[in-house]
């Protein structure tokens, strides 16, 4: 009460008060909230399941490694430099390096990229408030499979049930992200986090008594490396990206709240290793479901939405477990989708005489609205197509194949290149021999990575 009476006091003279975590483990919390998402517990386990397992799972743990990690690194680095939105950040720091304006470029591509993605991630995460209905009203029992496609099916078919659930999630979003950084967005992953972890820890139990175990194990786990083609690779590299949240300004917005006492490269080793593990805990929770009941590992994005629900209804207790697996779901959405927000809300509440609510519920209605016609793109305007693609899949493909690597790329080039290197060094509490290495990782492995991916996937 005290503290906040002071802070609002500083606020109403200094006009207005740049967030601030509440400490280093809320950081965290937050950056491993905004991480652990529908990658992980959707994509994650679909991709694992479309690539050939185990093969696919070690390519992306070298991805995370060693582009990944420095990256995450950079753009921290740049927004706790900034201290500002990544647009604002980018300018400064630029201008006080005496570089070229145009990096301003990293911020705006990244701000725009979370603002894209969150539109059409809210419809997705919709679907996991619609199916988490259906589990916890019983939806699932005995269905079979044809039932459990006609019911994905005719979700995706209905406009005003998808703009329901599209429009709930939305609110829950920008209801969160208007109450700030330490009493939104920080909070909002310490109630959440803990749930989802607990209920992933159940959902493993389960798994661990049914006979799929073993199966799922070693379809993690033992690789088939005839199965590791140049497709795998991308795809694995392009999944880094995605769930470490990199290239989309989020970061850079998390790092602008941060202060000098974060050691970023071991608060970037902790996010990684919370997210690669719940990413794995997510396939050992549902893989001994699939294979348990004989159902095929490679259904693609129809794994969590078809496949489970088939496996769920035929278990006694199905409805329970099913219910908390898309609670799960939800938490992971949640936490993922407010900080796809932030840059854009923070940028908004930064240059405009907006108040944090106010920003909040402008960019949030904006992306709500454009979730609208991605919405529409699986039912009324299925044949509005952009260059062969839906509305749906063109901001997709436009985020996760130009947007997301030429930021990522952006930043850590320009922490690597055009950042006073004793000055990074000294910020990343790095000896003179592990700056070396961090050096060559930074300047070339993660770029040259990057740029692969990039000029492959056009
Ligand atoms: N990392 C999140 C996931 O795995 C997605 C995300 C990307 C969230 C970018 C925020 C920013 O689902």
């Amino acid at each position: 009460m005290a503290v906040s009476m002071v802070q609002g006091a500083a606020g109403a003279i200094a006009g207005k008060v740049h967030g601030h975590w509440s400490s280093r483990m809320g950081f965290i919390i937050a950056a491993v909230g905004s991480a652990v998402g529908l990658g992980n517990v959707w994509k994650f386990p679909y991709m694992v399941g479309q690539s050939g397992g185990a093969a696919f799972v070690l390519v992306y743990l070298a991805c995370i490694a060693l582009i990944g990690l420095p990256i995450i690194v950079a753009e921290w680095l740049i927004g706790r430099r900034g201290q500002k939105n990544p647009v604002n950040t980018m300018a400064d720091l630029a201008r006080s390096q005496n570089r070229s304006p145009a990096w301003v470029a990293v911020g705006i591509a990244g701000t725009l990229a979370g603002f894209l993605i969150l539109s059409f991630y809210s419809v997705i995460g919709g679907w996991s408030l619609a199916y988490l209905g259906d589990a916890a009203s019983g939806t699932f029992a005995g269905i079979d499979k044809a039932t459990a496609g006609a019911l994905f099916d005719g979700l995706l078919a209905s406009p005003g049930t998808l703009l329901a659930w599209h429009t709930l999630f939305m609110a829950v979003v920008i209801g969160i992200v208007c109450r700030g950084v330490r009493g939104g967005l920080e909070r909002a992953s310490r109630l959440l986090m803990p749930a989802l972890g607990a209920i992933l820890v159940v959902l493993v139990a389960y798994g661990m008594t049914t006979d799929g175990f073993g199966a799922a194990v070693s379809y993690l786990f033992s690789p088939d490396w005839n199965r590791l083609t140049g497709e795998v690779v991308l795809a694995a590299l392009g999944h880094a990206f995605f769930t470490l949240s990199l290239g989309m300004g989020v970061m850079m917005a998390y790092g602008s709240y941060l202060g000098q006492e974060v050691n970023l490269l071991r608060a970037a080793r902790t996010v990684a290793i919370a997210d690669t593990v719940i990413a794995l805990f997510a396939g050992l929770a549902i893989f001994p479901i699939v294979f348990s009941h004989g159902l095929d590992a490679a259904a693609g994005p129809g794994l969590v939405f078809v496949t489970l629900p088939l496996a769920f209804g035929g278990l006694s207790g199905g409805s329970l477990l099913a219910s908390l697996f898309f609670a799960l779901l939800v938490f992971a959405a949640v936490t993922s989708a407010i900080s796809l927000l932030e840059p854009a809300v923070e940028l908004v509440e930064e240059r405009t005489p907006l108040s944090r609510v106010g920003a909040g519920l402008a960019t949030g209605l904006a992306a709500w609205a454009l979730g609208i016609v991605a919405l529409l793109s699986f039912n009324a305007w299925s044949d509005v197509l952009i260059f062969g693609n839906t509305v749906f899949d063109t901001l997709d493909k436009l985020t996760s194949k130009f947007l997301l690597p030429l930021t990522g790329l952006g930043a850590i080039a320009f922490v690597a290149w055009c950042l006073d290197r004793e000055s990074v060094r000294a910020e990343l509490r790095l000896s003179p021999t592990a700056f070396r290495v961090w050096d060559v990782v930074a300047r070339f492995v993660a770029p040259i990575g990057v740029l692969i991916v990039f000029i492959n996937s056009l």
